[in-house]
């Protein structure tokens, strides 16, 4: 329950809306002048948009769904027009603790984005939208029907025949009627990932929601047809590009992750993965005391070009996340 997974996405409500509002911090400018303003009242965080001379707002939207865990970036919400699911302009920049633009709006004042089904299918366990079955997108949805977080039943499939056949065999210890990745091919263990982590891709002729673990991805989404996969949600594409990768047969996401724990404080663990299979590594180069952080130079951090945030009006910076695309790099440029 303390992973990224587990946490990427809520309802919110009065008990967790407060981290959200900063003391003096809880509007920002748009370049129209258009100044946005959150605030609660009772339960429910609101968004407001204000012109000059900002006396009364042209416009009241409330926060009902929180996206993101807020581990590295921060959070983007949802809200409700009836039964129709939209992306608001505010986000909230978890380094900074301050509201800004949501990436990709525009820096004028633009009312609210849809949301459509494959934005909640990489960062929820369960949506329904009005037409599930089908692979047409809509941004309507039944809103008790959503399953908030990535939880077990995301990767495992569903439980409950699991369940039920173990509440009535207690004394069976072998897992009946579950998905089982002991099983899997490494194509398999790979696409389960590669669902989230590959690019948004397209869906092809299959309504989202309906990829179960074991089930070949490029049978359900076209994936990214890039050459360049991008740091932000591509780790798939990188990770296949990687000389260990290649030159290892059984290498998947696992060999280095446990999608079951929090892995904040890892780099240990992840860095004794690399020595399990580089013992002696050639350096020719004089390595500093950081040697052993094998990560910091053969998975440097690069810019997203996907991702950037606008803090203020002038400036967007790119999102730096840790490339997987493992190799020997000098000065930040990777040695082909
Ligand atoms: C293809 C899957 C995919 C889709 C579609 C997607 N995301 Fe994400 N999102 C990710 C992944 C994976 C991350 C983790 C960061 C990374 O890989 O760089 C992430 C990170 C985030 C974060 C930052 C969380 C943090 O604190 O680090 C936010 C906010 C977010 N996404 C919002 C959205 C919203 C809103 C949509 C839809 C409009 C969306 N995402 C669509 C996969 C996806
Ligand atoms: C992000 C995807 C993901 C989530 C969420 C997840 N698992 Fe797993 N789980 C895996 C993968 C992948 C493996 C295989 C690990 C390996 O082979 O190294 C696995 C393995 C297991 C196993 C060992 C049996 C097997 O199939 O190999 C059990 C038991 C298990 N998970 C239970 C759970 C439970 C209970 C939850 C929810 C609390 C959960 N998992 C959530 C991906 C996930
Ligand atoms: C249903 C979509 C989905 C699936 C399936 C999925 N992930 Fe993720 N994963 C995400 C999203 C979304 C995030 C970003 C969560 C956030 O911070 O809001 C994420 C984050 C992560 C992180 C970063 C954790 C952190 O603390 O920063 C790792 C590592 C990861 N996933 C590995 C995996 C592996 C390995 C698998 C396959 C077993 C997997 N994921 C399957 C959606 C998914
Ligand atoms: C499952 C085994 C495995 C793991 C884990 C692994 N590698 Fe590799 N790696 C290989 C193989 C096999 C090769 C290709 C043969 C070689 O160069 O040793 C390779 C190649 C490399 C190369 C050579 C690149 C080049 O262009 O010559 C570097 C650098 C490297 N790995 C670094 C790392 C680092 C850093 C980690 C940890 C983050 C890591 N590896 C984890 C198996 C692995
Ligand atoms: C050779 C080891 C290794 C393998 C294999 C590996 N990862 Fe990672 N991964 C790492 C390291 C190291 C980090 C950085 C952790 C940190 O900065 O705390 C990381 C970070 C991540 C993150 C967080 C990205 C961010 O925003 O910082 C995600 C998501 C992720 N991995 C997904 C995957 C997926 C999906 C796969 C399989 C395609 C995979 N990883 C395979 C070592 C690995
Ligand atoms: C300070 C940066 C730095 C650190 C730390 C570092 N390396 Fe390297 N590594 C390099 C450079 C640069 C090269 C290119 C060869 C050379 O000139 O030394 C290299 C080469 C390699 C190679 C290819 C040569 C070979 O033996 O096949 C592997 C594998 C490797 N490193 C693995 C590791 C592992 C594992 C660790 C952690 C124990 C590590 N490196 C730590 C910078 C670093």
């Amino acid at each position: 329950m303390k992973t990224s997974h587990w946490l990427t996405s809520s309802k919110l409500n009065s008990s967790n809306i407060l981290p959200f509002l900063v003391s003096g911090r809880n509007s920002f400018d748009l370049r129209d002048e258009t100044r946005l303003i959150f605030s609660s009242k009772r339960d429910t965080l609101f968004q407001e948009a204000y012109k000059p001379p900002y006396l009364r707002p042209f416009f009241i939207k409330s926060l009902d769904i929180s996206i993101g865990s807020g581990n590295k970036i921060g959070n983007s919400f949802l809200g409700w027009e009836g039964s129709s699911l939209f992306q608001l302009q505010g986000s909230y920049y978890k380094p900074s603790s301050e509201w800004i633009n949501s990436p990709g709006y525009p820096s004028y004042f633009q009312s609210l984005r849809p949301i459509f089904p494959r934005c909640l299918e990489c960062h929820t366990t369960f949506s329904q939208s009005e037409n599930w079955q089908s692979p047409i997108s809509t941004n309507r949805y039944n809103k008790e029907n959503i399953v908030f977080g990535i939880d077990c039943q995301r990767c495992h499939g569903e439980v409950i025949d699991h369940v039920k056949y173990h509440r009535e065999n207690p004394i069976d210890s072998i897992g009946r009627n579950i998905i089982s990745y002991s099983t899997f091919n490494q194509q398999q263990r790979i696409d389960m990932c590669a669902l989230c982590h590959a690019g948004v891709g397209k869906n092809i002729n299959k309504p989202a929601f309906s990829f179960t673990p074991g089930d070949a991805l490029n049978q359900y989404l076209t994936s990214e047809t890039t050459d360049e996969p991008d740091v932000h949600s591509n780790q798939v594409g990188l990770l296949l590009r990687s000389p260990c990768f290649i030159n290892f047969e059984e290498m998947d996401c696992m060999t280095c992750h446990d999608p079951h724990s929090n892995e904040k404080q890892s780099m240990l663990k992840f860095n004794a993965s690399c020595v399990e299979c580089h013992p002696n590594p050639k350096h020719r180069t004089v390595l500093s005391e950081n040697s052993f952080d094998c990560v910091s130079c053969h998975m440097p951090l690069e810019s997203s070009k996907l991702m950037k945030i606008q803090i203020n009006l002038d400036s967007i910076s790119p999102v730096q996340v840790r490339t997987h695309r493992i190799g020997i790099y000098i000065e930040g440029e990777l040695l082909l």
